[in-house]
């Protein structure tokens, strides 16, 4: 089988992170968001993956991932031709490479924290043509939603999010198809939006096909929206192997460091820090008089100076230094969050910040 990973779309909702960086390479626990969903497709048995990327981004995707060595698996990456018309069209786009293929496709920001294995091993048994995977959520309108026939069960159609859903279920990022995948996208229309809907190809399939579903109990999300990202990262960080936490550097006797804590070579622990874990830290960073919480990663080469952080997501070379604490933060590449010392009047704050920037102070 293959893999395709849809890593491409604009992410407006994650601005101005994204303006800078594809919304798949945000670290989360340090790793690019996109590693997570390799980690979890290889586990399945995939090794042979392709990235659809945006048009343009393959040597900074091919930068950050590499050729899929480090997994055992080969990464192909191939740009959305025309950008993003659509989930259904990342698929249509890489026809050449998937037809007379069974295939996985993952939407690149839905993570999981269970295996996809059992799914697989449903969808080949059964000689399905599409299974879907369901997640009970509170807000079904935002998403693709199943709809049943009366007896609870059998499959209808799946609404691409509906104003009044049939369902509180959501038809999560992860799909397997055959090729024939390619019959149904033939015969759809981009919606009103439009865009190709994954959701009108589903539901070519209820109609044409034999389609199985499986409801995901353990933990999932798309990745769509801030405090959807630190959530992620924060169950990504309790969900990894406990000898992954390994403290690579000395750590003075005036500092505490508390529960299950990561750091990377080269970075200087200072005096007056409480670290308490889950926490990941990159090399190169420098801490000192700090208070650092659970649920915080800390990219390479940043720095967290007489300040507490807690439940955040920062990125390399980022410089905190701060009275006020910061919690349920994303604070991107390089920048600067320091109290004010010279600017007058003393109670002012002077900001410097990028479009779509969001500061609660
Ligand atoms: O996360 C599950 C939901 O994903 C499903 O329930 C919906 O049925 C499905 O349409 C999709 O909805 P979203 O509104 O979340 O789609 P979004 O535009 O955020 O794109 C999903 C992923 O696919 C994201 O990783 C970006 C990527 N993408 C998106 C488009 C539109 C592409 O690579 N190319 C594209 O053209």
């Amino acid at each position: 089988m293959k893999a395709l990973i849809a890593a491409g779309g604009r992410a407006t909702r994650l601005r101005p992170i994204t303006w800078t960086i594809n919304k798949h390479l945000i670290p989360m626990t340090n790793r690019p968001m996109l590693a997570h969903a390799i980690d979890k497709i290889v586990e399945a048995g995939i090794t042979d993956i392709i990235v659809s990327v945006n048009p343009g981004e393959t040597d900074s995707m091919r930068a950050a991932l590499g050729d899929g060595s480090a997994w055992g698996a080969r990464l192909t990456y191939l740009e959305q031709r025309g950008g993003a018309l659509g989930v259904a069209h990342v698929v249509a786009n890489a026809e050449d490479l998937l037809r007379g293929e069974k295939f996985l496709f993952y939407l690149g920001d839905n993570i999981i924290l269970g295996s996809l294995k059992k799914f697989v091993d449903r969808f080949l048994d059964e000689e399905l043509d599409c299974m879907l995977a369901f997640s009970r959520v509170k807000d079904p309108q935002r998403f693709g939603v199943p709809e049943f026939a009366e007896d609870g069960k059998t499959l209808l159609r799946v609404i691409e999010k509906p104003a009044h859903p049939p369902s509180d279920f959501a038809v999560t990022g992860i799909y397997l198809y055959n090729d024939r995948y390619f019959d149904g996208f033939f015969s759809i229309k981009p919606s009103s939006r439009g865009e190709y809907e994954i959701s009108d190809v589903n539901s070519w399939f209820v109609e044409n096909g034999k389609v199985g579903y499986e409801e995901i109990t353990g933990w999932w999300k798309d990745t769509g929206t801030p405090d959807a990202l630190l959530e992620g990262n924060a169950l990504m960080m309790d969900d990894m192997p406990r000898e992954q936490f390994r403290v690579d550097v000395d750590v003075p006797d005036s500092a505490q460091v508390q529960g299950l804590v990561k750091i990377g070579k080269g970075t200087v622990i200072g005096e007056k820090v409480l670290i308490r874990g889950p926490v990941v830290i990159g090399e190169h960073c420098q801490i000192d008089n700090a208070y650092i919480g659970p649920h915080t990663s800390i990219g390479d080469g940043a720095s967290v100076k007489n300040a507490e952080v807690e439940h955040s997501i920062i990125f390399p070379g980022a410089s905190i230094d701060t009275k006020r604490r910061i919690v349920s933060s994303l604070i991107g590449k390089n920048a600067i969050v320091h109290d004010a010392v010279q600017t007058l009047p003393r109670s002012g704050s002077r900001l410097v910040i990028g479009d779509s920037s969001s500061v609660e102070l």
